[in-house]
């Protein structure tokens, strides 16, 4: 059985939806941030940190080869720049969560966590660049994914549900 991987920009839902999935299929979830943070055991703000963003990407690349290899059957939720290792739809069905930076932004200003995630992001750390890095990963994600789903005023387990439904078919 094929792989359902997740891809979108930081804060669309990513790791939220892959749960709700779990919840609604027999199958499990792996999230390639979580799998780099105990690799290396420290958090990813912290590789950002120490280490510089090739760094991190060259560690996405490896987790990219190792899913493509010896996974199956499993929901990767990934970080917004996972879409970017080689040989992407070979790992999986790729299912873009899609929705505008504003409504992205709002969603987690306005979440009680919503500090905290923002902190958790390096990459989020300056509104501005984050708009910019968004308008230029727009078309990259629209082009490399199977399967866009809108995900703007829906609930999580509505997305997830979405998600298996298409793709079944
Ligand atoms: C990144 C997104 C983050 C994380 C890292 C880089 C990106 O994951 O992988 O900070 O390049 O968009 P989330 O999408 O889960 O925030």
């Amino acid at each position: 059985m094929k792989n359902i991987v997740l891809i979108g920009f930081m804060g669309v839902g990513k790791g939220s939806v892959a749960r709700a999935m779990m919840k609604h299929s027999k199958m499990v979830v792996l999230d390639t941030d979580d799998i780099i943070e105990s690799l290396e055991n420290r958090t990813v703000k912290k590789i950002f940190a120490d280490k510089g963003e090739e760094y991190f990407r060259a560690l996405e690349r490896k987790i990219g080869r190792w899913l493509r290899k010896e996974v199956t059957g499993t929901i990767i939720s990934t970080g917004g720049g996972f879409f970017k290792v080689p040989a992407l739809k070979k790992i999986g069905t790729v299912v873009l969560l899609n929705t505008s930076f504003e409504t992205i932004h709002t969603r987690i200003v306005e979440h009680p966590n919503g500090i905290k995630k923002l902190k958790k992001r390096p990459l989020f750390a300056n509104i501005e660049k984050a708009k910019s890095l968004y308008d230029e990963r727009q078309q990259q994600y629209l082009k490399v994914a199977d399967i866009v789903i809108d995900v703007t005023d829906k609930d999580f387990d509505t997305i997830a549900k979405e998600i298996l439904k298409k793709v079944k078919k």
